[in-house]
Protein backbone atom coordinates (compact mmCIF):
# COMPACT_ATOMS: atom_id res chain seq x y z
CA UNK A 1 0.00 0.00 0.00
CA UNK A 2 1.43 3.30 -1.04
CA UNK A 3 -1.20 5.94 -0.13
CA UNK A 4 -0.35 9.10 2.16
CA UNK A 5 -2.44 11.13 4.30
CA UNK A 6 -2.33 14.59 3.87
CA UNK A 7 -2.97 16.55 6.87
CA UNK A 8 -5.56 19.28 7.08
CA UNK A 9 -5.83 22.45 7.92
CA UNK A 10 -2.00 22.70 8.58
CA UNK A 11 -1.82 26.65 8.45
CA UNK A 12 -4.82 27.21 10.96
CA UNK A 13 -3.76 24.56 13.05
CA UNK A 14 -0.39 26.18 13.37
CA UNK A 15 -1.81 29.68 13.69
CA UNK A 16 -4.16 28.83 16.22
CA UNK A 17 -2.01 26.22 18.74
CA UNK A 18 0.71 28.32 18.67
CA UNK A 19 3.51 25.84 18.98
CA UNK A 20 6.51 27.22 20.56
CA UNK A 21 9.96 25.62 21.14
CA UNK A 22 10.06 24.32 24.38
CA UNK A 23 6.58 23.46 24.95
CA UNK A 24 4.25 20.26 25.13
CA UNK A 25 1.83 19.26 23.14
CA UNK A 26 -0.76 16.00 22.43
CA UNK A 27 -1.14 14.71 19.05
CA UNK A 28 -4.21 12.40 19.96
CA UNK A 29 -4.87 11.19 16.59
CA UNK A 30 -1.78 10.43 14.71
CA UNK A 31 -2.43 8.73 11.76
CA UNK A 32 -0.40 9.28 8.93
CA UNK A 33 1.95 11.64 11.47
CA UNK A 34 1.32 14.83 9.35
CA UNK A 35 0.28 17.26 12.01
CA UNK A 36 2.74 15.76 14.50
CA UNK A 37 5.48 16.21 12.73
CA UNK A 38 4.19 19.64 11.64
CA UNK A 39 4.12 20.01 15.79
CA UNK A 40 7.46 18.41 16.53
CA UNK A 41 8.87 20.76 14.49
CA UNK A 42 8.40 23.96 16.14
CA UNK A 43 8.46 23.07 19.65
CA UNK A 44 11.95 22.02 19.18
CA UNK A 45 14.27 22.36 20.57
CA UNK A 46 13.76 21.25 24.10
CA UNK A 47 9.73 20.82 23.16
CA UNK A 48 7.79 17.23 23.78
CA UNK A 49 5.13 15.85 22.06
CA UNK A 50 2.94 12.74 23.03
CA UNK A 51 1.72 10.77 20.10
CA UNK A 52 -1.27 8.63 20.76
CA UNK A 53 -3.42 6.45 18.01
CA UNK A 54 -5.49 3.56 18.83
CA UNK A 55 -4.46 1.64 15.48
CA UNK A 56 -1.12 0.11 15.99
CA UNK A 57 0.05 0.09 12.29
CA UNK A 58 -0.74 4.02 12.70
CA UNK A 59 1.80 4.19 15.67
CA UNK A 60 4.56 1.92 14.60
CA UNK A 61 4.72 3.74 11.22
CA UNK A 62 4.78 7.37 13.19
CA UNK A 63 7.81 5.90 14.89
CA UNK A 64 9.57 4.76 12.00
CA UNK A 65 8.90 8.14 9.94
CA UNK A 66 9.70 10.21 12.43
CA UNK A 67 12.45 8.81 14.44
CA UNK A 68 14.41 11.04 13.75
CA UNK A 69 12.81 13.42 16.75
CA UNK A 70 14.45 10.74 19.34
CA UNK A 71 12.99 11.52 22.64
CA UNK A 72 11.07 14.39 21.86
CA UNK A 73 8.11 12.08 20.42
CA UNK A 74 6.22 9.88 22.43
CA UNK A 75 4.47 7.35 21.74
CA UNK A 76 1.29 5.37 23.00
CA UNK A 77 -1.10 2.82 21.25
CA UNK A 78 -4.14 4.12 22.86
CA UNK A 79 -7.44 5.63 23.24
CA UNK A 80 -7.38 9.44 23.24
CA UNK A 81 -10.32 9.44 25.60
CA UNK A 82 -7.13 8.18 27.97
CA UNK A 83 -5.43 11.91 27.33
CA UNK A 84 -5.26 12.04 31.29
CA UNK A 85 -4.17 9.55 32.64
CA UNK A 86 -1.91 9.08 29.61
CA UNK A 87 -0.39 12.12 30.20
CA UNK A 88 -0.06 11.89 33.85
CA UNK A 89 1.88 8.45 33.51
CA UNK A 90 4.09 10.49 31.07
CA UNK A 91 4.44 13.03 34.26
CA UNK A 92 3.65 15.80 31.13
CA UNK A 93 0.76 17.49 32.83
CA UNK A 94 0.07 20.70 32.13
CA UNK A 95 0.47 20.97 28.43
CA UNK A 96 0.47 23.59 26.27
CA UNK A 97 -1.62 22.35 23.51
CA UNK A 98 -3.50 19.17 21.85
CA UNK A 99 -4.95 18.78 18.69
CA UNK A 100 -7.59 15.53 17.73
CA UNK A 101 -8.72 14.92 14.12
CA UNK A 102 -11.05 12.94 14.06
CA UNK A 103 -11.84 10.01 12.17
CA UNK A 104 -9.97 7.30 9.90
CA UNK A 105 -6.94 8.31 7.80
CA UNK A 106 -6.76 8.24 3.85
CA UNK A 107 -4.33 4.95 4.84
CA UNK A 108 -6.93 3.28 6.70
CA UNK A 109 -9.53 4.17 4.06
CA UNK A 110 -7.32 3.14 1.36
CA UNK A 111 -5.97 -0.74 2.88
CA UNK A 112 -8.82 -2.97 1.31
CA UNK A 113 -8.05 -5.39 4.07
CA UNK A 114 -9.21 -2.69 6.77
CA UNK A 115 -12.74 -2.53 5.87
CA UNK A 116 -13.56 1.06 5.91
CA UNK A 117 -14.11 1.35 1.73
CA UNK A 118 -17.25 0.38 0.42
CA UNK A 119 -15.44 0.63 -3.12
CA UNK A 120 -13.15 -2.22 -2.23
CA UNK A 121 -13.71 -5.94 -1.68
CA UNK A 122 -12.34 -6.70 2.25
CA UNK A 123 -13.24 -7.98 4.97
CA UNK A 124 -16.86 -5.92 6.81
CA UNK A 125 -14.14 -5.00 9.97
CA UNK A 126 -13.47 -1.24 10.66
CA UNK A 127 -11.80 -1.34 13.63
CA UNK A 128 -8.76 1.50 14.32
CA UNK A 129 -8.05 -1.50 16.71
CA UNK A 130 -7.64 -4.89 15.07
CA UNK A 131 -6.21 -6.72 18.41
CA UNK A 132 -9.95 -6.54 20.36
CA UNK A 133 -12.78 -5.95 20.18
CA UNK A 134 -16.42 -6.66 17.74
CA UNK A 135 -15.83 -6.29 14.22
CA UNK A 136 -18.78 -4.23 11.61
CA UNK A 137 -19.12 -8.07 10.47
CA UNK A 138 -19.82 -9.11 14.52
CA UNK A 139 -22.07 -6.26 14.79
CA UNK A 140 -24.41 -6.78 11.88
CA UNK A 141 -24.34 -11.00 12.46
CA UNK A 142 -25.13 -10.24 16.48
CA UNK A 143 -27.70 -6.94 16.80
CA UNK A 144 -31.80 -7.01 16.01
CA UNK A 145 -32.85 -5.85 13.23
CA UNK A 146 -34.23 -3.07 15.22
CA UNK A 147 -30.60 -2.31 17.24
CA UNK A 148 -29.61 -2.32 13.42
CA UNK A 149 -31.78 0.39 11.96
CA UNK A 150 -31.28 2.39 15.14
CA UNK A 151 -27.02 2.24 14.64
CA UNK A 152 -27.47 3.60 10.99
CA UNK A 153 -29.95 6.40 11.80
CA UNK A 154 -28.14 7.81 14.89
CA UNK A 155 -24.97 7.57 13.58
CA UNK A 156 -25.71 7.62 9.58
CA UNK A 157 -28.85 9.92 9.82
CA UNK A 158 -29.81 7.60 7.26
CA UNK A 159 -33.38 7.73 6.20
CA UNK A 160 -33.67 4.12 4.49
CA UNK A 161 -32.21 2.57 8.36
CA UNK A 162 -35.00 0.60 8.41
CA UNK A 163 -34.79 -1.01 4.95
CA UNK A 164 -31.47 -1.63 5.38
CA UNK A 165 -31.90 -3.56 8.41
CA UNK A 166 -34.59 -5.34 7.15
CA UNK A 167 -32.71 -6.68 4.40
CA UNK A 168 -29.55 -7.55 6.59
CA UNK A 169 -31.44 -9.64 9.05
CA UNK A 170 -33.39 -11.36 5.59
CA UNK A 171 -30.06 -11.65 4.19
CA UNK A 172 -28.08 -13.11 7.02
CA UNK A 173 -29.74 -16.09 7.51
CA UNK A 174 -29.01 -17.08 4.28
CA UNK A 175 -25.39 -15.93 4.30
CA UNK A 176 -23.62 -13.85 6.88
CA UNK A 177 -22.51 -10.47 5.94
CA UNK A 178 -19.19 -10.93 5.89
CA UNK A 179 -17.12 -8.80 3.16
CA UNK A 180 -17.73 -4.74 2.11
CA UNK A 181 -18.65 -5.33 -1.28
CA UNK A 182 -21.79 -7.60 -0.04
CA UNK A 183 -22.96 -4.88 2.10
CA UNK A 184 -22.28 -2.24 -0.83
CA UNK A 185 -24.19 -4.79 -3.01
CA UNK A 186 -26.57 -4.29 -0.27
CA UNK A 187 -27.17 -0.69 -0.10
CA UNK A 188 -27.25 -0.31 -4.09
CA UNK A 189 -30.30 -2.49 -4.11
CA UNK A 190 -32.12 -0.58 -0.98
CA UNK A 191 -30.70 3.14 -0.95
CA UNK A 192 -32.38 5.02 -3.61
CA UNK A 193 -29.83 7.08 -5.59
CA UNK A 194 -30.31 10.55 -4.33
CA UNK A 195 -28.49 13.61 -6.00
CA UNK A 196 -25.59 14.95 -4.49
CA UNK A 197 -25.91 12.14 -2.16
CA UNK A 198 -22.83 10.12 -2.59
CA UNK A 199 -22.75 6.46 -2.69
CA UNK A 200 -25.82 4.70 -1.61
CA UNK A 201 -23.66 3.15 1.62
CA UNK A 202 -21.79 5.79 2.71
CA UNK A 203 -24.51 6.57 5.44
CA UNK A 204 -24.31 3.37 6.21
CA UNK A 205 -20.36 2.73 6.49
CA UNK A 206 -20.12 5.47 8.68
CA UNK A 207 -22.34 4.45 11.10
CA UNK A 208 -21.18 1.71 11.63
CA UNK A 209 -17.59 2.58 11.82
CA UNK A 210 -18.86 5.11 14.20
CA UNK A 211 -20.24 2.07 16.53
CA UNK A 212 -17.51 -0.44 16.02
CA UNK A 213 -15.32 1.80 17.20
CA UNK A 214 -17.39 4.00 19.92
CA UNK A 215 -15.97 7.12 18.44
CA UNK A 216 -18.75 9.67 20.03
CA UNK A 217 -18.38 7.86 23.87
CA UNK A 218 -14.45 8.40 23.04
CA UNK A 219 -15.23 11.95 21.96
CA UNK A 220 -17.61 12.31 25.25
CA UNK A 221 -14.57 10.98 27.92
CA UNK A 222 -11.78 13.07 26.03
CA UNK A 223 -14.01 16.18 25.91
CA UNK A 224 -14.95 15.61 29.72
CA UNK A 225 -10.57 15.48 30.33
CA UNK A 226 -8.73 17.06 27.77
CA UNK A 227 -9.62 20.79 28.85
CA UNK A 228 -8.60 20.08 32.09
CA UNK A 229 -4.72 18.76 31.20
CA UNK A 230 -4.25 22.71 29.69
CA UNK A 231 -1.81 24.66 31.11
CA UNK A 232 -3.13 28.41 31.71
CA UNK A 233 -3.10 29.82 28.19
CA UNK A 234 -2.95 26.25 26.35
CA UNK A 235 -5.29 25.51 23.77
CA UNK A 236 -7.03 22.42 22.65
CA UNK A 237 -7.71 21.99 18.59
CA UNK A 238 -10.71 19.52 17.49
CA UNK A 239 -10.83 18.78 13.86
CA UNK A 240 -14.17 16.99 12.96
CA UNK A 241 -15.68 15.78 10.39
CA UNK A 242 -19.70 15.21 10.44
CA UNK A 243 -22.03 17.05 12.26
CA UNK A 244 -22.45 14.39 14.92
CA UNK A 245 -18.94 15.12 16.23
CA UNK A 246 -19.24 18.90 15.66
CA UNK A 247 -22.39 19.37 18.18
CA UNK A 248 -20.27 17.64 20.77
CA UNK A 249 -17.40 19.81 20.34
CA UNK A 250 -19.71 22.93 19.58
CA UNK A 251 -21.99 21.90 22.99
CA UNK A 252 -19.00 21.15 25.25
CA UNK A 253 -16.92 24.40 24.54
CA UNK A 254 -19.68 26.51 24.75
CA UNK A 255 -20.47 24.97 27.99
CA UNK A 256 -16.66 25.19 29.49
CA UNK A 257 -16.71 28.89 28.30
CA UNK A 258 -20.31 29.63 29.92
CA UNK A 259 -18.98 28.18 33.31
CA UNK A 260 -15.76 30.86 33.18
CA UNK A 261 -12.20 29.45 32.87
CA UNK A 262 -12.26 28.88 29.23
CA UNK A 263 -12.55 30.68 26.43
CA UNK A 264 -13.53 29.62 22.57
CA UNK A 265 -11.17 31.08 20.53
CA UNK A 266 -13.17 30.13 17.48
CA UNK A 267 -16.77 31.52 17.99
CA UNK A 268 -17.76 30.48 14.20
CA UNK A 269 -16.38 27.30 13.02
CA UNK A 270 -12.60 27.23 10.89
CA UNK A 271 -13.29 25.46 7.46
CA UNK A 272 -11.00 25.03 4.76
CA UNK A 273 -10.10 27.29 1.91
CA UNK A 274 -11.32 26.48 -1.68
CA UNK A 275 -7.46 26.33 -2.47
CA UNK A 276 -6.74 23.31 -0.05
CA UNK A 277 -9.80 21.51 -0.93
CA UNK A 278 -8.96 21.57 -4.31
CA UNK A 279 -5.27 20.10 -3.57
CA UNK A 280 -7.04 17.77 -0.52
CA UNK A 281 -10.78 16.71 -1.04
CA UNK A 282 -10.93 15.12 2.36
CA UNK A 283 -10.54 18.80 3.58
CA UNK A 284 -14.12 19.86 2.27
CA UNK A 285 -15.52 18.35 5.81
CA UNK A 286 -13.19 19.11 7.92
CA UNK A 287 -14.19 21.69 11.04
CA UNK A 288 -12.10 23.31 13.01
CA UNK A 289 -12.52 24.58 16.74
CA UNK A 290 -10.10 25.58 19.23
CA UNK A 291 -10.55 26.50 23.07
CA UNK A 292 -7.85 28.05 25.48
CA UNK A 293 -7.53 27.89 29.10
CA UNK A 294 -7.98 30.92 30.95
CA UNK A 295 -4.96 32.37 31.97
C1 LIG B 1 -7.80 11.59 10.41
S1 LIG B 1 -6.59 10.54 11.04
C2 LIG B 1 -5.40 11.63 11.72
C3 LIG B 1 -4.43 12.17 10.72
C4 LIG B 1 -3.28 12.96 11.30
N1 LIG B 1 -3.73 14.16 11.96
C5 LIG B 1 -2.24 13.29 10.26
O1 LIG B 1 -1.91 14.47 10.10
O2 LIG B 1 -1.77 12.38 9.58
C6 LIG B 1 -7.35 9.89 12.45
C7 LIG B 1 -6.55 8.87 13.23
O3 LIG B 1 -7.12 8.82 14.53
C8 LIG B 1 -7.15 7.51 15.00
N2 LIG B 1 -8.23 7.46 15.99
C9 LIG B 1 -9.56 7.52 15.77
N3 LIG B 1 -10.23 7.51 16.94
C10 LIG B 1 -9.28 7.45 17.92
C11 LIG B 1 -9.34 7.43 19.34
N4 LIG B 1 -10.51 7.44 19.99
N5 LIG B 1 -8.19 7.40 20.03
C12 LIG B 1 -6.99 7.38 19.38
N6 LIG B 1 -6.88 7.38 18.03
C13 LIG B 1 -8.00 7.44 17.31
C14 LIG B 1 -7.35 6.66 13.78
O4 LIG B 1 -6.81 5.37 14.00
C15 LIG B 1 -6.57 7.45 12.72
O5 LIG B 1 -5.26 6.96 12.59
Amino acid sequence: MDATHVPVLPLELLELLRPRPGARFVDGTLGGGGHARMLLEQIQPDGILLGIDRDPEAVERVSRNLSGHGSALRLRCADFAEVKSLLVEEKLVPVDGIVVDLGMSSLQLADPERGFAFSMEGPLDMRYDRSHGSSAADLLGQLSESEIADLIWRYGEERASRRLARRIVQQRRADPLRTTSALARLAERVVPRRRHAGHPATRMFQALRIAVNRELESLERFLEDAPTTLAPGGRLAIISFHSLEDRLVKTCFRNLENDGGHVRITRKVIKAGDREVEQNPRARSARLRVLERAA
